[in-house]
């Protein structure tokens, strides 16, 4: 049911398709548009020959220019290095605790012992090293391991508590829940709680104090302010890595805790450990 009016002499060709009385026109491509075209197309088989592009089942043709990104970014990599080579060296061997003294160099080392964090440790200690549940704020002046440069750079060379260094900084607080009676554990946990100023039972935290003489001194010391040689943690502080009210803290008297963290010294050279323990030591809370 056409209903196009028939064709007159002069009108331009058509397709013949037609709706509702709309015809196509049959022009010709504008000559530019169609070398334009055909120009991509030997672009494309040139670009494709000359540069990586056809996929292969586990890898991709190679191009006859060899070109490669990983490649540059490899030569990038290494030209960085070599800029750094002469620094990092002098960073890798000076006296640790006199780099802070040399401007440019501690400069250096604490710019590129960011860049090592973000990479490698806000995973666990977070971007801005506050830490989390588990994970110590590196930013504060409570350490568990020390907080001098030399004690610092320790910890992060070999970690803690790994099975992979064996000079990894090492020592386990026992699970109370075998050794002392659940009263027990309430009382010394009230007495930790009285410790740190927290909402503590008097009734239970008088004789909590014997408990924790006789259990607990020997480590976090006699008045619970901690122990660097066996990162026992400050109980007195308010300062806590597994939580100060009375469940986090039966939680950790009854089943114990066992922080770990990687050694380092396989993962990054010398001269990154040093600046990251740099970097971590001018957060605010470095002695
Ligand atoms: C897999 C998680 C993890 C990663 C990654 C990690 N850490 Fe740790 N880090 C920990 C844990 C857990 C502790 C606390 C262990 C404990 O309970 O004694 C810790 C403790 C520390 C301490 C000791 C703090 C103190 O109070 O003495 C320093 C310093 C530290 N980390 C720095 C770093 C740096 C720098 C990096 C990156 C190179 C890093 N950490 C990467 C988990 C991690
Ligand atoms: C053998 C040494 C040792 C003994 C004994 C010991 N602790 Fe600990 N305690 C540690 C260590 C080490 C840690 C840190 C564990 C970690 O970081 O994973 C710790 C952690 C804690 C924490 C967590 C602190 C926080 O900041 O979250 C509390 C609470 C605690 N101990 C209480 C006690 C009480 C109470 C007793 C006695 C009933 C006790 N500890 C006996 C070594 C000990």
């Amino acid at each position: 049911m056409s209903k196009v009016p028939p064709k007159q002499e002069g009108d331009p060709n058509t397709t013949g398709h037609s709706w509702d009385g709309i015809e196509e026109f049959d022009n010709p491509m504008p000559r530019w548009w169609l070398w334009t075209f055909y120009a991509t197309i030997v672009w494309g088989v040139i670009y494709t020959i000359a540069y990586p592009a056809w996929p292969l089942v586990s890898s991709a043709t190679a191009g006859l220019l060899g070109y490669s990104t990983r490649a540059e970014v490899a030569a990038e990599i290494s030209a960085v290095e070599e800029a750094n080579a002469g620094i990092n060296a002098q960073l890798a061997s000076a006296e640790l605790t006199e780099i802070s003294a040399d401007t440019t160099l501690n400069s250096y080392a604490v710019s590129s012992g960011a860049a090592v964090f973000r990479t490698w440790c806000a995973q666990c200690h977070g971007s801005g090293a506050a830490g989390f549940v588990g994970y110590p704020n590196l930013l504060d002046d409570d350490w568990l391991w020390g907080g001098d440069i030399e004690a610092i750079h320790a910890t992060i060379a070999h970690g803690i508590r790994n099975e992979e260094d064996p000079d990894a900084r090492y020592s386990e607080m026992p699970a109370f829940g075998e050794i002392l009676e659940p009263e027990e554990i309430s009382q010394v946990v009230h007495y930790v709680m009285q410790l740190s100023g927290g909402d503590a039972d008097a009734g239970l935290a008088g004789p909590g104090a014997e408990v924790f003489a006789d259990n607990c001194s020997s480590c976090h010391g006699e008045n619970g302010l901690g122990d660097r040689e066996l990162g026992a943690p400050n109980l007195a502080d308010a300062i806590w890595l597994y939580g100060g009210d009375e469940a986090a803290l039966t939680e950790t008297v009854t089943y114990s805790r066992y922080g770990v963290m990687p050694p380092w010294t396989q993962r990054l050279t010398e001269a990154q450990i040093r600046a990251v323990a740099l970097y971590v030591h001018q957060l605010g809370g470095g002695e």
